[in-house]
């Protein structure tokens, strides 16, 4: 039984406390209004509005591209469905890496325009000037570590992260510091489950996993992946739960051929 089950809002408490009683975390991405409302009505616990947005919703190789204004555009989308879920939105790359100024005014903007309940920001000890000064200003961030797909362009694959002991005794550190630092979890996307669960036994605040094995305190997915609507991605950690492509391929295939042969629409449905 999922004693979240019951709770009419999730908080970023309600999920330090599934961590304290070993309840899971369970989250999902979502984009637009009409995914959200059905995720949200399943009852899922967090919805991260991601920067996978820039590949899964407009096509980009990467996240990269993706906008300050564009993540406010689907953070806003997502928030007129919700009732339930906590959402987090993406920090979008270039909008808090150099300058902690403009990160708090990124942040208030997402905050202030979504409506959004929390933010997501790659990265350890290189940009926690920028946590330290949005959370004073009352925003809750979830730091992400590992994979994190914004550096692409210096890791050079989305293979693996943290396998040598030297990336993962920073990965370690970083972890305390964000923990320090006031993040209330961690997203640990694409490293050793061994590593993840070490982390995760190390650390007050709850950890969501991503390839990151089992003994995490909760799990995230792109909503696209899982439904198999994006069928070119099968990394090994993916679980697909439906496979939406055929689906979806059927029946346009099923309504291009009723309108080619005139038996759509019927008697009974015209005026
Ligand atoms: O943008 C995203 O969807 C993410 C998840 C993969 C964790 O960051």
């Amino acid at each position: 039984m999922h004693a979240s089950k019951n709770i009419p809002k999730i908080t970023t408490h309600v999920l330090q406390e599934m961590k304290l009683k070993g309840e899971k975390i369970a989250m999902l991405t979502a984009y637009d209004y009409s995914m959200a409302k059905i995720i949200d009505e399943s009852g899922i616990d967090v919805i991260l509005v991601g920067d996978s947005a820039s590949n899964v919703m407009a096509g980009h190789k990467t996240t990269l591209p993706i906008t300050l204004n564009e993540m406010i555009y689907h953070a806003s989308s997502v928030m007129r469905a919700v009732t339930r879920a906590l959402v987090v939105v993406d920090m979008p790359f270039g909008t808090y890496q150099g300058n902690s100024k403009e990160a708090l005014l990124s942040a208030i903007r997402i905050m202030k325009e979504s409506g959004a309940n929390a933010i997501k920001m790659e990265g350890g000890e290189e940009i926690v000037e920028s946590i330290d000064r949005i959370l004073s200003a009352g925003i809750p961030i979830i730091g992400h570590l590992g994979l994190t797909p914004q550096s692409i362009n210096k890791f050079g694959t989305y293979g693996v992260r943290a396998t040598e002991e030297k990336e993962a005794e920073k990965l370690r550190r970083d972890a305390k510091i964000l923990e320090e630092a006031g993040c209330f979890g961690l997203v640990l996307e694409k490293i050793p489950a061994t590593l993840a669960a070490e982390v995760t036994q190390s650390i007050s605040i709850p950890t969501i996993g991503i390839g990151a094995g089992p003994s995490v305190d909760g799990q995230v997915l792109v909503l696209h992946d899982m439904l198999g609507i994006n069928q070119s991605f099968s990394p090994r950690f993916l679980r697909r739960y439906h496979n939406l492509y055929d689906e979806i391929r059927g029946s346009v295939f099923s309504y291009i051929n009723d309108v080619k042969t005139a038996s759509f629409p019927n008697d009974k449905e015209k005026y």
